[in-house]
């Protein structure tokens, strides 16, 4: 009876195969997000073979804070955020486990507790694709974290809790659920714990996990893909209220789960960037340590894009010389008002910066985790199988190396995009780093959360 069972699953199985296989969505998958990921690759040793401005960065003990110091971890019951969780415990860090299931995370807490018996651990269950439970965690949290002997702060927060679904579900608020696990809920968990964050003795880190999907749309073959109209873009790239909450789509009659997916993945790394130049511009980030008073700016074509400008600034005196992260100066759409925003920000906010609240985002590249779960099981043995063989698919243990670079790079690396391990950095794609996109996302986001809970939640900011 039980194999009987079995063969029906299977046949069940296949049979959903089939529909996605016959999908555009899965072919966009299947094309270009290998097409992305393979790029991400070529950046990386490109940048090792022919460019002498490859930068990497080394990972640092966890800094001197009273008692020990404190990673917060969304999503550690699975995957990616359980491997990181049981490296940065080994690392000496207090992790905070946030899960959504109470099962998961006292099977979490065992597991980690299996691998490293002296892990401090503490679990707090919250749904992040509702703000409500968002904000009860950070209530708890805090509390916790009164009630206990360590500092009120937290030194490293991690976003990593992601999904990708393939059927359209609304959160509480009536977001898009895609959208509000990947993007929504980084947002909002990163201001309301900036406080702690900014509390901190010591430099803070906040981590987003990213992905190497965010290109897909900006490839040469989605151009290609566009031109020839094969499927509708979200891109242009919108960002108004129904396709930030992801509202438009929840109505549609087929869900475009692959372009969510990597929606989801470019509003984070643009909230990432802008968040990033909020706080350097509030003088709060080490990013830029400048001691000398005369910048040279630099403006040339991108080699490989053609059609983004680039800036890269060094300072004259050569003791100074340095090669910064000017991803956020980047700007395709005027290199002046660049040059001119890079002046006022320097003058603004680097010089002697004293705090600590710094941003980075982590791409682990293609990782073997649950991220699949809603596909047809023979569909994601099948994915697996074929990126093994490209050589492209990694475990959770090498995945997660790229979080943990991030997690541990030194002060000053706020804004750098980590991705391939050994602490290396590449770029993120030019759309990722436009200014003036990411402050649009930013207003429509705040402008959609101030119907929500949130709003009564907003200490600062
Ligand atoms: N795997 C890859 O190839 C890859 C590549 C690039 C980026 N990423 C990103 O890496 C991150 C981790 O993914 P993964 O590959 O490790 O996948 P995973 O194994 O499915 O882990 C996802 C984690 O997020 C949690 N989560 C999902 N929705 C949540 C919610 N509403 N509230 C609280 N927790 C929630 C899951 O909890 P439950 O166990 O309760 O579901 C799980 O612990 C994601 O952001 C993903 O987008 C993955």
């Amino acid at each position: 009876m039980a194999l009987l069972w079995r063969v029906i699953d299977l046949i069940k199985d296949l049979w959903r195969a089939l529909f996605f296989i016959c999908s555009i969505q899965f072919w966009r998958m299947t094309l270009l997000w290998t097409f992305s990921v393979a790029y991400s690759h070529f950046q990386l040793l490109k940048d090792s073979l022919f460019s002498q401005k490859i930068v990497s960065y080394p990972r640092s003990s966890p800094s001197t804070v009273p008692n020990r110091p404190v990673c917060v971890i969304t999503g550690a019951t699975s995957g990616l955020g359980l491997s990181t969780a049981c490296k940065l415990s080994k690392e000496g860090y207090v992790i905070v486990i946030v899960g959504r299931s109470e099962q998961l995370l006292s099977e979490t807490i065992t597991k980690i507790k299996g691998w490293h018996e002296d892990a401090r651990l503490k679990a707090f269950q919250a749904d992040l694709s509702s703000i409500e439970s968002i904000i009860k965690f950070k209530n708890s949290l805090r509390q916790w974290l009164l009630d206990s002997d360590l500092h009120c702060s937290i030194q490293i927060l991690i976003n990593n809790a992601g999904i990708l679904a393939t059927s359209p579900r609304a959160t509480a608020e009536g977001f898009d659920q895609m959208i509000g696990t990947n993007y929504i809920s980084a947002f909002v968990l990163t201001k309301l714990l900036l406080p702690l964050l900014e509390s901190s003795p010591v430099s803070a880190k906040i981590v987003n996990v990213a992905s190497f999907t965010h290109r897909a749309d900006f490839t040469t073959i989605a151009l290609l893909y566009n031109l020839l109209k094969l499927f509708s873009s979200v891109t242009g790239l919108q960002v108004d209220e129904g396709t930030v909450s992801g509202k438009r789509f929840l109505s549609s009659k087929r869900y475009p789960y692959a372009q969510i997916y990597e929606y989801s993945k470019i509003c984070l790394l643009l909230f990432s960037f802008e968040l990033h130049r909020q706080l350097c511009q509030m003088g709060k980030s080490h990013q830029i340590f400048v001691k000398g008073t005369c910048f040279l700016a630099n403006v040339y074509a991108d080699m490989y894009t053609m059609s983004w400008l680039r800036i890269a600034c060094q300072t004259r005196k050569s003791h100074d010389r340095k090669m910064f992260k000017w991803e956020q100066l980047y700007s395709y759409e005027n290199s002046l008002e660049s040059l001119v925003h890079l002046w006022l920000g320097l003058t603004k906010c680097c010089i002697n910066s004293t705090n600590k609240s710094e941003f980075s985002v982590a791409d682990p590249g293609v990782v073997q985790t649950n991220i699949m779960r809603d596909f047809p099981v023979c569909l994601s043995w099948l994915a697996f199988f074929v990126l093994k063989r490209l050589r492209l698919l990694q475990s959770p243990e090498s995945g997660k190396e790229a979080i943990i670079d991030a997690a541990l790079a030194p002060p000053g690396t706020s804004g750098a995009y980590f991705f391939g391990g050994k602490g290396r950095t590449i770029n993120s794609s030019a759309l990722s780093r436009n200014a003036k996109l990411a402050h649009e996302l930013w207003e429509t986001t705040c402008n959609m959360l101030s119907v929500t809970p949130f709003d009564n939640e907003k200490e600062r900011f």
